[in-house]
Formats: C-alpha cells, sequence, structure tokens
C-alpha cells in the first residue's frame, strides 16, 4: 500500500488561530470566576457540554458535566448532542472530539498552549519516513500501525490509511489483538512503554524492536523487520518519572500500601504494581477500595489530589511524593480560559475553535471508529 502524504509542519502548536486570554480575564478570584461560570453555564444550557479530563485542576473537574480518562471522554463526545463542547484537556483530545462529533458542533479547547508533548514525539512527517524504511526492509510483512490517542490527527489518518487504528490505555490490548488478526507485525506509535507494557500483556514482549526517530542509530530497519512490534521512541515525562524504587521504597516503609499505576509508566514500574490501567481503571480502583485502605498513585499529581478529595475514607499517597509531576499541557486549561470561552459563546462569538483540516478528518475519523468498535 502507498503511503499517504502530509502536508503538516513539525509545530507542537497546530492550531494558529487560538488565541490568548485577554487582560480583563487575567485576575479573577475563584468566588467570582465561580459565579461567572455558572452563570454562562446555565444561559448556555443544553448548548454547551464540558468535558474534564481525570487530570485537570480541581476548578475544571468541579464545572466538567462529564470526567473521565481519554476513552470515556471521546464517547461522550460522540455522545454529546450539545451544539458547543468545551474540551478540558489537551489539543489530541480536542481535535478527536472535533472528528468524533457532528459538523455543526463546534470543540472549544480554552487554552491554545494544552499541547501534549509526547504527542509531538510522533510528527506524521517522521512516521511516513520511518514507514517507507520498515516497509522496504519487510517487503513480505503486512505491517500495522496503531497510535495512541495521544497523537496528531494527521498520524491517525496515516494509521487509518495504512489499514491500522487508535487506542487508547484502556483498550491497547485489544487493539493490538485487532491488528494481528489482520497483519503480521505491529508499528505502534508514539509511547514506547504503553507499547512495551502492552506487548507483554499479550506475551509478546520477546519480539520488540525500538525506532529511535532522532537518533541514526535508533533506527534499525532490519531489526524492525524482524520483530513482531516495533515500538517508537516516545514517552510522556510525568510518567518516565517513576521507578521501580519509589514502589520498593513505599512497600518497605507501608507495607499494608497498594499501588495502582499508569501504562505510560516503565515497565519495571509497572511489573512492581498492584493494579496497572487508565485514569479512569486509577479512578474506579480507588473508588472500590475498603475504608481505612492505602493506595499509591503512580500517574498525574492532580488525579491523585482528586482521589485524595474524592474519597476521604481511603489513604490517597502520590507514588513519588513531591517528586510526582504535574501535566505542563494538561494545566494551561486555566479557569480563567474557561470563564472567558463561555463568557464568549454567551456573547454569540466562538473562541479557540479546534477544526481538523477536512483532508485529515476523514480518515482520522476511521482510525477512531475502529477503536470504538474493538
Ligand atoms: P487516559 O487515557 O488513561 O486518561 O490517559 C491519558 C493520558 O494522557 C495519560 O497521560
Ligand atoms: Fe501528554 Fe503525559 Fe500530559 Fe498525558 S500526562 S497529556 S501523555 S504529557
Amino acid at each position: 500500500m502507498e503511503s499517504a502524504t502530509f502536508e503538516t509542519e513539525l509545530s507542537l502548536f497546530k492550531y494558529d488561530n487560538l488565541e490568548q486570554l485577554p487582560e480583563r480575564y487575567r485576575d479573577l478570584d475563584e468566588g467570582e470566576r465561580r459565579e461567572r461560570i455558572e452563570a454562562a453555564k446555565a444561559e448556555l444550557g443544553d448548548d454547551v457540554v464540558i468535558l474534564g479530563h481525570n487530570y485537570q485542576r480541581r476548578e475544571i473537574v468541579e464545572h466538567s458535566d462529564f470526567v473521565g480518562d481519554s476513552y470515556q471522554l471521546s464517547k461522550e463526545a460522540a455522545d454529546a448532542d450539545a451544539k458547543y463542547v468545551v474540551f478540558g484537556g489537551v489539543t489530541f483530545m480536542a481535535e478527536s472530539a472535533d472528528i468524533i462529533t457532528d459538523d455543526d458542533q463546534s470543540v472549544i479547547l480554552p487554552s491554545m498552549e494544552a499541547s501534549c508533548p509526547m504527542a509531538g514525539m510522533a510528527e506524521a512527517l517522521q512516521v511516513d519516513a520511518a514507514w517507507k524504511e520498515i516497509t522496504a526492509a519487510a517487503p513480505g510483512s503486512e505491517i500495522v500501525p496503531i497510535t495512541y490517542m495521544n497523537s496528531y490527527a494527521d498520524l491517525k489518518a496515516f494509521c487509518a490509511e495504512q489499514g491500522g487504528l487508535v487506542c487508547t490505555s484502556s483498550n491497547a490490548a485489544a487493539a493490538f489483538e485487532w491488528a494481528f488478526e489482520r497483519g503480521d507485525k505491529v508499528l505502534f506509535l508514539p509511547d514506547k512503554h504503553l507499547g512495551e507494557n502492552t506487548a507483554y500483556d499479550l506475551g509478546m514482549e520477546d519480539s520488540i524492536a525500538e525506532w529511535d526517530p532522532w537518533d541514526p542509530e535508533g533506527k534499525d530497519a532490519a531489526a524492525a523487520a524482524e520483530a513482531d512490534i516495533v515500538l517508537w521512541d516516545g514517552y510522556c515525562q510525568v510518567h518516565e518519572r517513576f521507578a521501580a524504587k519509589h514502589v520498593a521504597d513505599l512497600r518497605a516503609e507501608r507495607p499494608d500500601a497498594n499501588v495502582v499505576v499508569h501504562p505510560e509508566c516503565r515497565r519495571e514500574v509497572v511489573e512492581a504494581a498492584d493494579v496497572v490501567g487508565s485514569t479512569a481503571t486509577i479512578t474506579e480502583t480507588v473508588a472500590n477500595a475498603d475504608p481505612g485502605d492505602t493506595w499509591a498513585i503512580g500517574t498525574e499529581i492532580h488525579l491523585a489530589k482528586h482521589l485524595d478529595r474524592w474519597h476521604p475514607d481511603v489513604e490517597v499517597l502520590p507514588l513519588c511524593g513531591d517528586a510526582c509531576m504535574d501535566c505542563n499541557a494538561m494545566r494551561q486549561i486555566d479557569p480563567n480560559y474557561l470563564t472567558w470561552v463561555l463568557e464568549e459563546l454567551v456573547a454569540g462569538r466562538e473562541r479557540n475553535v479546534v477544526e481538523v483540516a477536512p483532508e485529515e478528518k476523514e480518515l482520522a475519523q476511521v482510525a477512531l471508529d475502529r477503536m470504538l468498535e474493538v
């Protein structure tokens, strides 16, 4: 199959129409903000739905109609009837919502700077070049590309074009199974840790090759041709922070504590944990804990803080203490921005609308639809 070509530039901020916050919104205090957000929501009624990812800060989560993991939020976006979907999340999530919603619905990303660095680690241009090298080295193979949801629409379109699909952390193993029913090799992008953890889940850890697009030594097409699973060398800096030592230290100090981590963590951390799963699984694990239980959380710090607030009868600890990070991209969704975009909608103006280019949208939708069906 010929690979598709895309015009996309290498750039973290793909939507240059997204605006900065006007001066008059920069110093609102929480009380005023709360009243204004609630007033704007009441005025907009069913015309607006606010989706909040589990990593959003408290003030965004409190004003969200739905809070969840990437998969749940993409389902909510697909089912939403509202004219405006305001996305408390990062650019790739808003893009996916725009692809999944109808043409007469607008998806609004309150802040322009909410771009996941991991999504920027696999640009469609780089992937296209890698694809050509790997397919040339494996002429008899049927390679199925899978991209993690944390990627831009052009890469999702590329995967659909090549017979592949999208997955999230909650359905990666099912996506791999789908791929191996149709081909004999998977190229997984951009998160090498989720890819490796999924390979272990499927008992395929002995046939992995890595592909580092930035290092000439890290691109071994012959090794990629030999392997069943080729992992793109991307990662999330928030999750790479966790190490097996954090789990070992915790277990030494608190033998009663349980550990739940996200599959974007390194293999050594996942192996040491009691439970591994998406942010929805982490949330459910703590929600289902018995009173008095202790759970250490190996993911972005805001979710650990929410769980601590939501479940006062459970002891919730951040797995690496003060070293646990917040996600710099998620943090960009400042509640002042939320106030601004909602009040602008009340005034009849749509600000910071994310609109995926039509040439990418149709194919990216195919990749997302395949995911929603696995
Ligand atoms: P979830 O799909 O588990 O919500 O994770 C999204 C994400 O960005 C993790 O870093
Ligand atoms: Fe991206 Fe990591 Fe933030 Fe998730 S936590 S949005 S993968 S940078």
